[in-house]
């Protein structure tokens, strides 16, 4: 028998504090912002200043039968501003409600291109009751950058911004 070591938390409460300290700055962020526009547009910024792996991060929104680009920071804009739900791995997660993970872009055939200096991306719905309003796109320049503490996060990050969709 080895020694026992007593767990003070249960493991699926166990997160990294880095997570925690960035929902309360998104929390501040978004309450103090002037706009939803401007609450949504600090949102990535604060994701792309405290997370070193998340190069470029966008928020697309749905609209009709396509996703169309919100707020993002990276290096480089991306040709793909509006993607039809169903296409690349966007349109994927979009069509499914399912947060994708895809830790090799170049072995995935959905991905569409965007930065060449991308290798890995996270695509987490956006939603407002069951339906998928939007989402949170999240380059990076490794290869599995991204894992399911990443998903498990960015997915209450989503739930955070569901209320900052713009208005039809
Ligand atoms: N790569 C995405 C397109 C959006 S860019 O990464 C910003 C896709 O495959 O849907």
């Amino acid at each position: 028998m080895g020694r026992s070591h007593p767990v003070s938390h249960p493991v699926a409460e166990e997160r990294p504090a880095v997570h925690g300290d960035a929902l309360n700055g998104l929390r501040a962020a978004i309450a103090d912002a002037p706009s939803p526009e401007a609450a949504a547009q600090r949102v990535v910024d604060l994701l792309h200043d405290r997370f070193a792996h998340y190069d470029w991060v966008g928020m697309y929104w749905v609209d009709g039968s396509d996703l169309v680009l919100g707020p993002w920071i990276g290096a480089e804009a991306t040709e793909h501003t509006r993607i039809p739900i169903g296409t690349g791995v966007c349109g994927a997660a979009a069509a499914s409600g399912r947060t994708e993970i895809v830790p090799d872009v170049d072995a995935d055939p959905r991905y569409l291109a965007c930065f060449a200096t991308t290798r890995s991306e996270i695509v987490v719905p956006i939603f407002d009751g069951g339906e998928v309003i939007g989402e949170i796109d999240v380059d990076g320049s490794d290869l599995e950058a991204f894992d399911e503490m990443d998903a498990q996060f960015l997915e209450e990050v989503a739930a955070l911004v569901a209320p900052l969709r713009p208005r039809p």
